[in-house]
């Protein structure tokens, strides 16, 4: 049995006060009780070291929404899987669209930042998904193969343990036009068979494949009562306290 992952991906948002104030505020959301699922929490690199201090006594994890894929050397403004390691990150999403689209992130950059971060023990999210004009052009499986293919290229099975997706259709990422369950599972299960092919059915049925894309709290359900849709990965909806913790709390309805 898959645990539910919830991931927030706070992108470019909050500053240490602002940070520890949102934490105050999901604190109380939480008081109901942590269900059974993992929660990671992926904010700013400035944010990192504070909110680390902050969230001990509470079962949240910290994720990274970045690194590369050196552990030192001369890569003005990169941050090294040493440094996560170094703040008790365990997670780290790799190549969000955001990263691929607007500062031109390679499937070869995203393979090299996968070898690193399997071989730190960094727990690697890695997205993929298909623009809309693939989307329209009926091309989601192509875009998504080509994306996983490339990233598992050279990887070693014993490595993969730890590793999870994400499928996040760019169209539907901070859009509010979410892809429907159904496509979403559609989707994630071609994605376990692809993954079953490429190594062996063990290793694609250990992998937790995350649904992302306009995420709400009262659709988050809808997703996690997918067979295959292991968890979330949240931008917007994950900024507002009361509405994470909502997301979380669906987890406690499904199966
Ligand atoms: P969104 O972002 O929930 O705001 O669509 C998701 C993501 O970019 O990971």
């Amino acid at each position: 049995m898959r645990k539910k992952l919830i991931v927030a991906n706070w992108k470019m948002n909050f500053t240490v006060p602002e940070a520890l104030k949102y934490l105050a505020a999901f604190r109380r959301e939480m008081q109901v009780g942590y269900p059974e699922c993992e929660i990671v929490i992926c904010p700013p690199f400035t944010t990192l070291f504070a909110f680390d201090e902050a969230i001990e006594g509470t079962p949240l994890k910290l994720g990274a929404q970045n690194m590369h894929w050196e552990e030192t050397g001369a890569f003005t403004g990169e941050i090294s899987p040493q440094f996560l390691k170094d703040l008790n990150v365990n997670y780290v999403l790799l190549g969000h669209s955001e990263r691929r689209h607007i500062f031109g992130e390679t499937d070869i950059m995203v393979n090299k930042k996968l070898s690193m971060a399997l071989q730190q023990k960094l727990n690697p999210i890695v997205c993929v998904g298909e623009t809309d004009a693939e989307h329209k052009e009926g091309k989601t499986f192509e875009v998504v193969e080509r994306q996983i293919k490339k990233a598992l290229d050279g990887q070693m099975r014993s490595d993969l343990e730890n590793l999870s997706w994400a499928y996040e259709p760019v169209w539907a990422i901070g859009t509010g036009k979410n892809a429907t369950p159904e496509q979403a599972q559609e989707v994630s299960q071609w994605m376990r068979r692809l993954i079953a092919k490429i190594f062996d059915t063990p290793t694609s049925e250990k992998m937790r494949i995350l649904y992302g894309g306009s995420v709400s709290d009262e659709k988050a359900r809808g997703f996690l009562d997918q067979p295959d849709i292991d968890g979330l990965l949240v931008g917007g909806a994950s900024l507002d306290p009361k509405k994470f913790a909502g997301i979380i709390l669906a987890t406690e309805t499904t199966q």
